[in-house]
């Protein structure tokens, strides 16, 4: 059998000097050179015995360059020298290049900014004879076609998503005969279903995470025999079955730098591959305004940007000279695929970018042919107020919510959910034509920059509740449109005497909630309890408990809370307060109501439409301590509403909080407490207002 050739490069220099991976932390200068030579030597023995091995003369002051597998990529007689993406590493390059021209290779560089790490990041299938590409930390996406191109070779890119495997090569080991040795978590999803289209499953070996972090397969294969640091038995014995014999050696000197078998060679004769070129990398062009630093716009796009499976490259960076001045960045953003790019370019325009390429690019529609159900990659809307390309003009969106389809008829565009959909109507699908607006978000700041979520300390409820309250009297002042969501714990705390004052005093425009919170006013209001609870001792009641089906049942027999309020049954409390003063409400059924009372809509997708078109036009939603409703409500309500969430849960808060604005505002105290202090605010801005206890 032909003898296989390698490079290797002594240890002369070797140290851990600096951090750029996860292993270095915390063995900087721990590595014991004695040791690190002796552990090499025996590597060197053992390939020599199976493969012919080349050295390269190691250079001071560049430690890493004992991983000779970062020196570029060889095919037959061409290498595509590496281009470091760490500085620590740069200084190696000109010492590969020399050797590689000194035996007479090809050299071929990549353009500056393109970073590629060599035989660490591009690994030949041994069964097919195809390139297996990383990217994500070290190698960039953009050097991928390059590699297709220059060696006539199908690429097939995978996305790292693991720091500590940030080489292809400490995760990803093909085997001959097309065997695959892997550790599949870390790789993303898309990753993962790309190597098992490609790879049987009786070739895929998936390796354990502690047979991973024992660098199992950073091995080298020579001719069946696989080299490595450890392996598990188990590991060891699948290997056997289907045809390896496995050799360990101790590295452990060098996994303190995050390197083993493979790192610490090169191979020097990959076979030609007959395949034609290809690599699927497709990219465009984006650019997005804003306050790029301070806001953290810059950060939240290019995550989006690799988090999708994506990469990036600048081509042009203004920032604002002044703090109120925006920045702009125009980025060329590439993906494995046409599916992978769209989805991020959907999350970037969702962002507020836009396609710099395509800018007076039409929105592309297609006809529903199944009502109820849109074209595939139709376009999901977000909260933001959204314009589309359409018939040479920018249409603004009408009816903006989340989750919705985009609708064309004519010159109008408006968003609909998925089950109105009728047969033939147009809707925009892909990513060309659809801008975001977002406004910058220094603006909103001021004027609600009291606001964030998580807020916690008793004094910043206070201050908050006061900015709430000067709000709250703003809207009412011109005569704005305040919606409040509530669930029952608002009247189990003491909240219902203060909520109905607000609706009393004008402040409340809508209310929604479900079943729960109606009847609980209504027992209140009845007999001074809810869910059989006095309110006013903190006291069970005898018998207590039947007081709220009591309450349904009376509600029942008058036919609605509006009649047995107008029969004056019913003489206090929230629902009595709305009906008084024609504030209209929606009540939502759920799967664990009573009754329910007559009011309560069970047909979901009525109470959904009932809500709609109560939030329409809203400036201020006030949601207290009802997540289901709530969350409803969030999701129905374009942005520049602003949300106020009171919730004793954090985490309900955030959730409610988050949406990526500054108008949604996270309170997390009692609602009851909330309630009385808004009150207590409004009744200290004075004026026209004097107060009454419910
Ligand atoms: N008997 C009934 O008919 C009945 C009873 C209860 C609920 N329901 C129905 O069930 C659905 C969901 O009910 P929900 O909205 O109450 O439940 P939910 O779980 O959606 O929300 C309750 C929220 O209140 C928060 N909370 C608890 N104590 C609080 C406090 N002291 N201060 C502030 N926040 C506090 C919780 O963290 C939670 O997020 C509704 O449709 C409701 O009408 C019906």
């Amino acid at each position: 059998m032909k003898r296989l050739r390698y490079l290797m490069c002594p240890p002369d220099h070797y140290q851990v000097n600096y951090v750029i991976n996860p292993w270095m932390e915390g063995n900087v200068h721990r590595s014991s050179q004695p040791q690190a030579v002796a552990q090499w030597q025996r590597l060197y023995q053992i390939v020599k015995q199976y493969a012919d091995v080349e050295l390269v003369t190691p250079a001071p002051g560049w430690p890493d360059m004992v991983f000779t597998a970062n020196a570029g990529l060889v095919v037959n007689q061409q290498v595509v020298l590496s281009r470091f993406y760490h500085p620590e590493r740069q200084g190696e390059q000109p010492y590969f290049r020399e050797w590689f021209q000194a035996q007479g290779y090809q050299v071929l560089e990549l353009p500056e900014g393109i970073a590629f790490e060599g035989a660490g990041d591009a690994l030949l299938d041994r069964g097919a004879g195809w390139l297996w590409c990383g990217y994500g930390f070290r190698t960039m996406l953009e050097a991928h076609p390059y590699l297709a191109k220059w060696l006539s070779l199908e690429v097939l890119s995978l996305h790292l998503i693991d720091k500590r495997f940030y080489h292809l090569d400490t995760c990803f080991c093909p085997l001959s005969d097309g065997y695959l040795l892997y550790y599949p978590p870390a790789f993303d999803t898309y990753s993962n279903h790309l190597i098992e289209r490609r790879i049987p499953p009786e070739k895929r070996i998936p390796v354990s995470e502690a047979d991973a972090i024992r660098f199992a397969c950073n091995a080298v294969e020579i001719n069946r025999v696989i080299i490595a640091n450890q392996m598990s038995t188990s590991l060891q014995e699948r290997l056997q079955q289907v045809g390896f014999t496995v050799i360990t050696t101790d590295l452990s000197e060098f996994i303190k730098a995050g390197g083993a078998a493979k790192c610490l060679t090169l191979r020097l004769d990959e076979p030609v591959a007959a395949v034609p070129a290809m690599a699927e990398v497709t990219k465009r062009l984006v650019s997005l305004r804003g306050h790029l630093v301070d806001s953290n716009l810059l950060t939240e796009a290019l995550d989006r940007i690799t988090d999708g499976g994506g990469s990036f490259q600048i081509e042009r960076l203004h920032l604002g000279a002044h703090r109120p001045d925006p920045s702009e960045i125009q980025l060329w953003v590439s993906a494995p695929t046409e599916a992978v790019l769209d989805d991020i370019l959907n999350n970037l325009i969702d962002l507020g970018a836009r396609l710099a390429d395509g800018m007076e690019t039409p929105v592309r529609l297609e006809p529903v042919t199944q009502a109820g159900v849109a074209p595939d990659d139709f376009y999901v809307t977000t909260i933001y107020p959204t314009e589309i390309y359409h018939q040479d003009r920018w249409i603004r969106v009408q009816k903006q919510r989340m989750d919705a389809v985009i609708v064309v008829e004519g010159l109008t565009a408006t968003c609909r959910l998925l089950r109105d959909l009728q047969v033939g109507d147009l809707v925009v699908c892909g990513v060309d034509g659809i801008r975001t607006l977002h406004k910058p978000t220094q603006e909103r700041g001021q004027e609600f920059g009291f606001m964030e979520s998580g807020v916690s300390s008793e004094r910043r409820v206070e201050l908050v509740v006061e900015e709430i309250a000067w709000e709250l009297r703003r809207i009412r002042e011109r005569g704005g449109k305040t919606v409040v969501v509530a669930g029952p714990v608002t009247i189990h705390t003491g909240g219902g005497p203060h909520l109905a004052t607000l609706i009393r005093e004008g402040y409340v425009q809508a209310l929604l909630g479900g079943n729960a919170i109606a009847v609980h006013d209504l027992e209140q209001s009845l007999y001074g309890t809810s869910l059989g609870v006095d309110l006013a001792r903190g006291r069970t009641v005898k018998g207590g408990h039947r007081h709220h089906l009591k309450t349904i049942n009376l509600i029942r027999r008058y036919g609605s809370i509006r009649a047995a309020v107008e029969a004056g049954v019913i003489k206090s409390g929230i629902f009595y307060e709305c009906i008084r003063r024609g504030v209209p409400f929606s009540l939502a059924g759920s799967i664990r109501d009573d009754g329910p009372l007559p009011e309560t809509r069970m047909d979901l997708l009525q109470a959904q439409a009932e809500y709609a078109q109560l939030i329409e036009g809203a400036d201020m939603i006030l949601m207290l301590s009802t997540m289901l409703h709530s969350i409803g409500v969030g999701n129905m309500t374009p942005a520049g509403v602003k949300l106020i969430c009171v919730d004793i849960n954090p985490a309900v808060v955030t959730k409610l909080a988050d949406r990526g604005s500054l108008e949604s505002v996270g309170v997390v105290t009692d609602v009851g407490l909330f309630l009385s202090l808004l009150v207590r605010h409004l009744q200290q801005l004075g004026q026209p207002y004097h107060l009454r206890a419910a």
